[in-house]
């Protein structure tokens, strides 16, 4: 009987099964109720006792090695039939969502558009900035109440650091890397010390832009911002300028667009008056040319700065800017830009 066992280990070792069905026909020849191994334990019962032991343990650990042999064929057919029946080709796929664009960068990009048709390039310059860059080469006074702790974010004094509080500051990094002709915008976030109210934020945006060539004079100021008010409110939007300061440009001037929304005739945005403000321009002041290092004989420029928040609640009619900042989705699904 041990050599019975000792052959049928050589030819369970060389099973081979070529499907899951040939497995299961082997697992019923040898180990069903009828199978090889079952008849091999009857026949057990009858050898001498004398031979039992020895012949018991061959027996036993023959079926071991029949079940692991195969366990291991009806393995190596699982997973093989994923693919088939159970999966559909024709379901659609899992789609995801697409975000929107968020209302302040749907109208940044809008006015990149606008001035990139009159030719002007786009430049950025840094958040954290000295006080030459943001102050002293735009002509501000020594004793300037933007200097002062109150208005504006200081990192370190002696020599100031300092959060930009407008974006002219980038006109003086533009002025010191590029020689005339400079026709460039130049958005970036800008920050005030200043109480948080549906009106006012300590964070906001604005593009600045600045202009300079020779015989560059007040009527190209005026019809690039004429160019870009139509462009952006509608064509039938009107212009107004009003003499104004700032220590960089000179003369300088705010302006205002007819009111977007009653079209001048008077509504709760424009407080009855027809118009609305919207930026604040002027020729560059040659002191500022100078302070750059450009022939301010032969050079003369113009500049504008205008903020974000502020063209983007007139476009949208939005009367917090708060809203801006707080990430609502409820707020910001309502944009939908199609780039
Ligand atoms: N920097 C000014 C501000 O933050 C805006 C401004 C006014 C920019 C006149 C200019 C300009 O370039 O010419 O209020």
């Amino acid at each position: 009987m041990i050599n019975k066992i000792e052959e049928l280990k050589k030819e369970i070792e060389s099973l081979k099964a070529d499907s899951a069905e040939a497995a299961e026909q082997l697992r019923i020849k040898y180990l069903s109720k009828k199978g090889i191994l079952s008849q091999l334990f009857d026949e057990f019962k009858t050898i001498p006792n004398e031979q039992k032991r020895e012949v018991g343990q061959a027996l036993n650990s023959l079926k071991t090695f029949v079940k692991e042999k195969i366990n291991e064929l009806k393995e190596s057919f699982d997973n093989k039939g994923d693919e088939g029946p159970d999966m559909d080709l024709t379901l659609p796929g899992t789609s995801f969502e697409l975000g929107g664009r968020h209302p302040l960068s749907i109208v940044r990009n809008e006015i990149i558009d606008i001035f990139a048709r009159l030719g002007f390039t786009v430049s950025e310059g840094p958040e954290i900035e000295d006080d030459w860059h943001v102050f002293t080469a735009l002509n501000f006074p020594e004793e300037h109440p933007a200097r002062d702790m109150q208005d504006t974010f200081f990192i370190a004094q002696g020599p100031d650091v300092l959060l930009r509080t407008h974006t002219s500051s980038v006109q003086v990094r533009e002025m010191e890397k590029t020689k005339p002709p400079i026709r460039a915008i130049f958005p970036g976030r800008v920050f005030r010390n200043e109480a948080i109210s549906a009106r006012a934020h300590c964070i906001f945006h604005q593009v600045e832009g600045l202009y300079i060539d020779e015989n560059v004079s007040f009527a190209d100021l005026k019809q690039t911002l004429l160019y870009f008010a139509k462009e952006m409110f509608g064509q039938d939007t009107k212009i107004r300028l009003r003499p104004s300061y700032f220590p960089f440009t000179e003369p300088s001037a705010e302006m205002d667009i007819s009111c977007s929304l009653c079209g001048g005739k008077g509504c709760n945005v424009c407080k009855y008056t027809g118009w609305v403000e919207i930026l604040g321009c002027g020729m560059v002041d040659p002191n500022v040319l100078e302070n750059n290092n450009i022939d301010n004989k032969k050079y003369t420029g113009f500049a504008f700065g205008m903020g974000i928040e502020r063209i983007t609640m007139l476009r949208y009619q939005i009367k917090d800017i708060r809203l801006f900042f707080e990430n609502d989705v409820r707020f910001l699904k309502q944009f939908k830009s199609v780039d």
